[in-house]
């Protein structure tokens, strides 16, 4: 018999199934709560509600495990290429030889724009955040590929309309760049691989075309790859909800880049870089910063630090640590903002309230340190960050239709007047 949990409250028990995923994670199915007793339960910021099933990602905060699809991150950081891992999200297997070049293959046949599509680039103002850009153009997409309003979520349509979609993301990026720093934009090259191309897009010039280094094409693949999926953050849960309103894929990864866009989400990866150039600029010292982190009247945070999920470490800062020390020797680059982030990491181990809180650092904590000495641009490292989760934002939306998810909307508690006459405006 499977196990149940008990409600005991005014009087009445109430018996609830206890749900168990394939990782041993338990919860309470209370679906049926309110509708037998009248009550809801409260949860602001979602930190304790299951809001789905799902197969594609599984964290475990506590242990610092992180697995897309069952594979571990550190093996799929060390072997699989962004357009590899983007596959085995989107599709739950790893692919073929196959099957990778027709997925590669399509990624190239999408990624040019369609011209009246580029011609939008043009309307936005010189310096516009290039993230306001991703969105509006994202959304944009559908005018111009009415086939993308109705997507099936199996079969070719599917197939063609997830690398779409893909690809598109890194053309637009690419351009939105361009765009805000007033630069004319490079089309792209059909024979370069994805993170080759979008480097393309991104920095080649007329008269001269830019040359893809090994190295930063591994750490490109690497950045996007430790972002592919992270489950239900605040940008997937944002595209799920869009989602469940049948909205279609553009609209609600649209949506996701803007839930993505704020500096306790994706946004810190700026953050983080922001801050450690003021700490080394400032020259105040480090217990200046923490002690403002620690005060609760001041708003001021150490971004890269902290996370709903992981209270150990997060598995994806240890990777990106390490690499980040691999690039900067293989470039010859000298990073004084390294050297801050050490001193920061270490000075907040030894510190009480960052121990107690466990607030270690986040993907975002290394991720900037590492686009700096790729020579990506402060203002697209949370761009980046959209390119990366773009696989884990279609999945997440294909598997709510496959599940045939009910709409989005949760209940709440008023707190508000209760029931009061209405006063007629000239007696006020
Ligand atoms: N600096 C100082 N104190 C912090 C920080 C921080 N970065 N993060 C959390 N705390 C404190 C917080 O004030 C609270 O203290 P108390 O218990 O005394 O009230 C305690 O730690 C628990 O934090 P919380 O705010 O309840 O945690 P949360 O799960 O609601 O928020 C977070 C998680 C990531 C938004 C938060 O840690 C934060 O704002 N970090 C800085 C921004 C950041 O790095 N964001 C990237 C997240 S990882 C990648 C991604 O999802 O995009």
């Amino acid at each position: 018999m499977s196990e149940k949990a008990t409600l005991n409250i005014h009087g009445k028990s109430y018996e609830f199934d206890v749900i168990t995923g394939t990782e041993n994670e338990t919860c309470i199915d209370i679906q049926q709560l309110r509708a037998e007793s009248g009550i809801i339960t409260m949860d602001p910021g979602f930190g304790n509600t299951g809001s789905c099933y799902s197969s594609i990602t599984y964290v475990d905060g506590a242990k610092g495990i992180l697995k897309y699809r069952g594979y571990p991150i550190e093996e799929i950081a060390e072997k699989a290429s962004f357009t590899e891992t983007a596959y085995l999200v989107l599709y739950g297997e790893l692919p073929t030889p196959q099957q990778l070049r027709e997925f590669s293959s399509r990624l190239r046949e999408h990624a040019p724009l369609h011209t009246n599509l580029e011609h939008h680039f043009s309307g936005f103002p010189k310096e516009a955040p290039p993230m306001a850009i991703l969105s509006a153009m994202l959304n944009l997409v559908s005018c111009f590929h009415p086939e993308v309003l109705e997507v099936p979520t199996t079969g070719e349509q599917f197939d063609r309309t997830a690398s779409l979609l893909l690809s598109k993301v890194r053309t637009i990026a690419a351009f939105a760049y361009r765009m805000a720093s007033g630069k004319p934009i490079n089309h792209p090259n059909p024979n370069l691989s994805y993170c080759g191309n979008f480097l393309h897009m991104m920095f080649s010039d007329p008269y001269q075309e830019y040359e893809v280094s090994p190295v930063v094409d591994k750490a490109l693949n690497l950045f996007l790859v430790l972002h592919a999926d992270h489950e239900q953050n605040c940008s997937t849960s944002t595209v799920r909800v869009v989602g469940s309103s049948r909205a279609n894929l553009f609209s609600s990864v649209a949506a996701g880049v803007c839930a993505l866009w704020g500096p306790l989400h994706g946004g810190a990866n700026a953050a983080v870089i922001a801050m450690l150039e003021d700490i080394k600029d400032s020259g105040r010292p480090l217990n200046h910063y923490l002690d403002r982190a620690k005060d609760k009247d001041d708003q001021f945070k150490l971004m890269g630090f902290g996370h709903r999920v992981y209270k150990n470490f997060d598995p994806r800062s240890l990777i990106l640590k390490n690499q980040v020390h691999e690039v900067l020797k293989a470039l010859n680059i000298q990073d004084g903002l390294l050297d801050v982030a050490l001193e920061l990491e270490e000075a907040t181990l030894k510190d009480d309230y960052f121990v107690s809180r466990n607030l270690y650092p986040n993907v975002d904590f290394y991720s900037g340190i590492l686009l700096r000495a790729i020579g990506i641009p402060l203002n697209m490292y949370t761009v980046m960050f959209a390119i990366g989760r773009m696989p884990g934002w279609i999945a997440n939306w294909k598997e709510l239709h496959d599940h045939k998810q009910r709409i989005s909307r949760p209940r709440q508690i008023y707190t508000g007047e209760t029931t009061r006459p209405f006063i007629p405006l000239m007696e006020r």
